[in-house]
């Protein structure tokens, strides 16, 4: 394709685009695709002969389109928000228009300095302990998910626990990790990963809230040191999945200091809550976090991938992950005088993720993004008060930010027909969880373009399905 060539199928990329986001109220929320029929209609071989773009462009509309799911639907209320936005898409497209690698310094200085800058602006803007400024012992790296910023959390962990030991002869069995039952299912996948096992995550009893009791951590951690046993990490998640429960990281911190214990704090979505100095309190006693993580990829208008990971002692993380083969090696690394993020995670290479966040910000500022972000949760909690004025339905959880957990009252069998009949109609998505073994359903408010008219309008809908 000759760059004039680029220049038009681009444009008319762009306007597919924007007319996506003006017509995305039309489609169905949900994909309304059986399984198999969207690869059903493709051509069983690749193409022999490069076809034309308007022909690529056709068939997106024709066979992509309905086995999609609209995440960017305002109407969208389903998992969790995975918002983006057009400042966004535009850092995107550079991203893929520069290709650059970011393994290295020296492999694209602007793409490790950015991302050095814009994690450092986020400390400022979200209120994070200074320990995680990168002019300290600590620093940020983008990472492409909160899954992979904990598995590294896990792994700085065990080598900080083994001496950096277990890098080197494998793991004994005797290491322990702790987080609670409603701490996400990645927690567990690391744990199994980075050959903890999965018998040696210890999944700690919740409160009333859903929330982790550090009663029945610390009991638990001294059970395991009675055994012979080597605690040595807590996850702590602030803004559960199935509920957005806070743990108490203020005494979960002091337990883990006191026993020596590594502290990761999982706030994937609703960590950006703290951009509103008014919701800044989930943080409480992060300063005592060994490392963080949040993903602008949900709620911060980021399109995935980009979660921000935050270490407090960046040297633990580095001499858990690096190795220097000679064909990387090269001045600046060797001069110390740089960062080198390839050794902050677990793939080598890395793209320039830090420019759709730099354009998310600037775009926004900071005023921008906490109007945003108030909106949401101002929605989720009129949409609360609806529920609780309505004698058919209750509040199943507390709903401290942008979720609802409720339900109808007369039961698991009324939520599950309520879900599918909403579902089914294409006119919102929502997802349920189970919360004190009841079936519960979820409202989740992020979606960029959400406004109190999709609200409103969903509520009756929801009253409608039963
Ligand atoms: C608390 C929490 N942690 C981790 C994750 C996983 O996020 P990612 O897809 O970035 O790995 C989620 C996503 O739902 C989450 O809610």
């Amino acid at each position: 394709m000759t760059p004039a060539q680029f220049r038009k199928h681009g444009k008319t990329v762009v306007d597919w685009i924007a007319d996506y986001y003006a017509r995305i109220e039309s489609f169905p929320v949900m994909s309304q695709v059986k399984p198999g029929e969207v690869r059903s209609s493709l051509p069983k071989t690749p193409p022999q002969h490069g076809e034309p773009f308007d022909a690529m462009l056709r068939d997106v509309e024709k066979l992509i389109l309905p086995g999609i799911t609209h995440w960017q639907s305002p109407n969208f209320f389903a998992f969790f928000p995975a918002n983006t936005s057009f400042p966004s898409i535009m850092g995107e497209m550079l991203s893929a228009g520069l290709g650059v690698q970011g393994m290295l310094w020296a492999t694209s200085p602007a793409c490790t300095e950015l991302e050095t800058h814009v994690l450092d602006w986020l400390v400022e803007m979200l209120a994070l302990p200074k320990t995680f400024l990168s002019g300290g012992k600590g620093g940020g790296v983008i990472q492409d998910t909160a899954s992979s910023s904990s598995l590294c959390a896990l792994l700085a962990a065990r080598e900080r626990a083994t001496n950096f030991h277990s890098n080197e002869r494998g793991c004994t069995g005797k290491l322990v990790a702790y987080a609670s039952t409603q701490a996400h299912s990645s927690i567990e996948k690391a744990a199994k990963i980075a050959g903890i096992g999965r018998a040696n995550l210890r999944l700690i009893g919740v409160d009333e809230k859903f929330a982790m009791r550090p009663d029945a951590l610390e009991a638990q951690i001294r059970r395991d040191r009675e055994a012979g046993r080597l605690p040595f990490f807590v996850c702590a998640t602030i803004g559960t999945t199935s509920s957005n429960a806070m743990d108490p990281l203020a005494p979960i911190a002091k337990i883990c200091r006191q026993n020596k214990l590594w502290l990761h704090v999982d706030a994937a979505m609703s960590g950006t809550a703290a951009v509103c100095p008014e919701f800044r309190w989930i943080h409480n006693g992060l300063e005592l976090a060994d490392s963080y993580c949040f993903n602008p990829h949900k709620w911060l208008f980021t399109n995935f991938d980009c979660d921000c990971f935050y270490i407090t002692n960046r040297n633990e993380l580095i001499h858990a992950m690096s190795i220097l083969p000679e064909y990387l090696r090269n001045k600046a690394t060797e001069s110390g005088a740089v960062i080198d993020y390839r050794d902050w995670h677990i793939p080598m290479g890395r793209r320039f993720r830090a420019l759709k966040l730099w354009f998310v910000i600037r775009h926004y500022g900071i005023e921008g993004l906490q109007f945003h972000v108030r909106r949401h949760i101002e929605l989720a909690q009129q949409f609360a008060s609806w529920v609780q004025a309505d004698k058919n339905f209750e509040l199943a959880a507390p709903a401290p930010l942008n979720l609802v957990c409720f339900r109808h009252r007369s039961g698991d069998e009324t939520n599950q027909r309520i879900l599918d009949n909403l579902n089914r109609s294409g006119k919102l998505y929502l997802t349920h969880t189970k919360l004190a073994g009841k079936l519960t359903l979820r409202m989740s408010i992020g979606q960029t373009n959400t406004e109190l008219r999709h609200v409103k309008r969903a509520w009756e809908r929801i009253r409608a399905a039963i």
